[in-house]
C-alpha cells in the first residue's frame, strides 16, 4: 500500500511527532491523508532525538538519516499479528541497514542485538520501536531508525559514520532508499506467515541470524529491573526475537530485553 510520507526539514524527535500524529488520528477525524501501514517520516535533522531507555541521541544537522515508520502488521485477510512477534521488526529494519550500508558503502555492517548496527565493532546506526495501543484498531509499531552518515567527529568512542568508517561520502537519500528496498519485501514475508518466516530454519531468522555480530561469543545480558544478569554464549535468536544463551551447564535462556555486553 502507499502510506503517507511527511518529510520535515526538523523536528524533536520522529518517533515522538508520528506516535503523537498517529494517537492524535485514532482521537479525531480521519486526516486527508491518513497514516497508516507504512507511512514514513523523515527529517533533516532532530533536535530531540531518543535511544532506548531514555537515552539522548545527538547528532549535528545534515549528518545522520533519521526517519520513522509506522507498521500495523497484518497477515492474511488483514488479521493483526500478534505483539509477541514484534521484536522482529526491529531486527529486519537492523538487517535492511546492514544490506543498504553494504549496497551504497560497501561497509561490512553487523546486528548487535536487539537495535543497533555497527561497523568495525563500533555503532553506526540504532533503532527504536514504540508500541501503539488503540483499542479500536490493530495494535502498530513505530520504528524509528537513525543511521551515521556523514559525521567527521562522533561524540563518543564507540561510535561511528558511514564516512568515518569508510572514508566514502553517500547521500542520506540513497541511503534510505536502499533501507527501505531492503525492507519492505521482507515486511511482507514477515507479515504473510510471521511463525515460518521466523522460526527454526525460517527464511528471516536466517537472514537475521547471518547478520549478527553476537553468535558465537560470550555474552552478559543484563536484563532491566535489577534482575541478575544472565552469560552465556548466544547461540541464535529465539521465537520472538529473543538472544537464546545457552550457559555453562547447557542450560539455554531466551533473553528478551537489556544490554548485552561481549566479554573476552
Ligand atoms: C538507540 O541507539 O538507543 C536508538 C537510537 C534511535 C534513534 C532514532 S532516530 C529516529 C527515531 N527518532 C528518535 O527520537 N529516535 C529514533
Amino acid at each position: 500500500g502507499a502510506g503517507r510520507i511527511d518529510v520535515l526539514d526538523e523536528v524533536g524527535s520522529t518517533n515522538e511527532q508520528l506516535r503523537a500524529a498517529v494517537t492524535r488520528q485514532a482521537r479525531g477525524p480521519a486526516p486527508a491523508r491518513p497514516w497508516t501501514d507504512l507511512s514514513l517520516l523523515l527529517t533533516g535533522h532532530q533536535s530531540a532525538g531518543r535511544g532506548r531507555l531514555d537515552r539522548v541521541w545527538t547528532t549535528e544537522p545534515g549528518t545522520a538519516l533519521t526517519f520513522s515508520v509506522l507498521l500495523r502488521p497484518a497477515g492474511a485477510g488483514g488479521r493483526p499479528l500478534p505483539t509477541q512477534y514484534f521484536p522482529w521488526l526491529t531486527l529486519l529494519m537492523a538487517a535492511a541497514v546492514v544490506e543498504a550500508l553494504a549496497d551504497v558503502a560497501g561497509a561490512g555492517a553487523r546486528i548487535k542485538w536487539p537495535n543497533d548496527v555497527l561497523v568495525d565493532g563500533r555503532k553506526v546506526a540504532g533503532l527504536l520501536a514504540g508500541l501503539v495501543l488503540d483499542p479500536h484498531r490493530a495494535p502498530a509499531v513505530v520504528l524509528g531508525t537513525g543511521i551515521n552518515v556523514a559525521q567527521d567527529e562522533l561524540p563518543v568512542a564507540t561510535a561511528t559514520s558511514v564516512r568515518r568508517a569508510t572514508g566514502r561520502d553517500v547521500a542520506r537519500a540513497a541511503v534510505l532508499e536502499a533501507v527501505l528496498a531492503a525492507f519492505v519485501p521482507r515486511y511482507r514475508q514477515f507479515c504473510a506467515d510471521p511463525a515460518a518466516a521466523t522460526g527454526p530454519g525460517g527464511p528471516l531468522r536466517r537472514l537475521v541470524e547471518d547478520r549478527m555480530e553476537t553468535l558465537g561469543r560470550s555474552v552478559r545480558a543484563e536484563l532491566p529491573g535489577g534482575a541478575e544478569p544472565v552469560t552465556g554464549t548466544a547461540v541464535g535468536l529465539g521465537a520472538h526475537g529473543g538472544l537464546l544463551l545457552r550457559d555453562g551447564a547447557g542450560a539455554e535462556h531466551e533473553v528478551t530485553a537489556g544490554d548485552v555486553v561481549h566479554l573476552r
